[in-house]
């Protein structure tokens, strides 16, 4: 087997990549939200100055131009330096012959070269086979080990406005003196380093099992990066944040939304800081974000989400939402 390195300018290799990726990945979930071409072109493409990745390309001997697997490494810059997040996927006409393993193993040699010593992966899973399923029994095998579980929901779209106005009006009983603002494919200068510092947090504070995270360093310019991206995707980015009075972000929430026609909108982070929590803004912001993008992208049908099965706040907002349980992420750690 060959594995090389794959240059991102080559458009006729990442449509290759990209069409691995959807087979791989509507493996027995024909349904499942997947990457468009644009979304995976935007995504690789996008430099970010918090990470560094590499990617690789795995091809059989004799037949050197076709792409039968792929692996991705991402380096942490400014924040969580022992980690490496690692991710893998194997055209399904080629699965079961070693491609997988000598993608890890190749992304595994470059993490520790690059001094890391804590390897993290995840994968989605029907929630009934989440301990036997072949692709948890794939990364056991290479030592990998079941580190947490996040369940994916899904919500569908649109919602009426009267449930919207009920839950804008719940949240409104105790959001009381905070300024609730959308922001569409913009950070405002005044609010970028406390949106960033309070994004920063998330993976701080939301429960991520076994393995323990340090605040992530999101500087003004890689909020900027983050809406350079979202565009290179063909994607708006709905952003609502809730003002606390000293004109702080107090709570936030993303949405992602495709603008090619697609029916899926992608619902990213939603935080409420330590100091602002009991006041029901994360509903209050959940509920403002998703009324304004309703309002612009009325062709939306659904909405996708994911948390950790401990994080009970965050999923008593999301079922009262509408959203329902379809899979779930599972996530594996190895100490390289
Ligand atoms: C998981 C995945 C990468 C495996 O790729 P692969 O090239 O088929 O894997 P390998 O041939 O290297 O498999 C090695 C071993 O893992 C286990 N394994 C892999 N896929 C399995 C499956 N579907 N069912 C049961 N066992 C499986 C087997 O023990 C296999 O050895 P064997 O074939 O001799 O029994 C591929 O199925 C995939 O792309 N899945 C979707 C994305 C994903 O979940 N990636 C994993 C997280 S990085």
């Amino acid at each position: 087997m060959e594995i090389r390195p794959v240059d991102l300018a080559d458009d006729a290799l990442m449509a290759q990549l990209h069409g691995v990726s959807e087979r791989a990945l509507r493996l027995g979930r024909p349904d499942a939200p997947v990457w468009s071409l644009a979304d995976f072109l935007g995504a690789m493409r996008s430099p970010d100055s918090g990470e560094r990745s590499y990617l690789l390309a795995a091809r059989l001997p004799g037949d050197p131009d076709r792409v039968v697997g792929w692996g991705v490494l991402y380096l942490f810059l400014l924040d969580n330096l022992e980690k490496a997040y690692l991710e893998v996927q194997v055209d399904p006409a080629h699965a079961r012959r070693g491609v997988g393993t000598a993608l890890v193993g190749e992304l595994e040699r470059l993490a520790v070269e690059e001094g890391r010593t804590l390897l993290l992966t995840d994968t989605k899973l029907p929630a009934d086979e989440q301990e036997s399923h072949g692709y948890r029994r794939f990364l056991e095998r290479l030592g990998y080990s079941f580190s947490n579980v996040e369940v994916v929901r899904h919500a569908p779209l649109p919602v009426p406005d009267a449930d919207l106005d009920a839950w804008a009006a719940q949240a409104a009983r105790k959001a009381g003196g905070y300024e609730v603002r959308t922001l569409v494919n913009e950070v405002p200068p005044e609010l970028a380093a406390s949106l960033g510092e309070l994004m920063g947090l998330l993976a701080v504070d939301a429960p991520t099992g076994a393995v323990d995270f340090e605040a992530e360093t999101m500087t003004p310019e890689r909020l900027d990066e983050r809406l350079a991206a979202s565009r290179a995707m063909g994607r708006d980015l709905y952003e609502t944040v809730a003002l606390a009075p000293d004109g702080t972000v107090a709570a936030q929430s993303t949405l992602s939304v495709p603008t090619d026609g697609t029916t899926t909108a992608w619902q990213w982070g939603t935080f409420v800081h330590r100091e602002h929590r009991g006041r029901s803004l994360g509903l209050a912001v959940k509920t403002a974000n998703l009324r304004a993008v309703q309002a612009d992208h009325p062709e939306l049908r659904r909405v996708t989400t994911q948390n950790a099965e401990t994080n009970e706040w965050m999923i008593a907002i999301n079922e009262l939402m509408g959203f329902r349980p379809v899979e779930v992420s599972a996530e594996f750690l190895k100490h390289a």
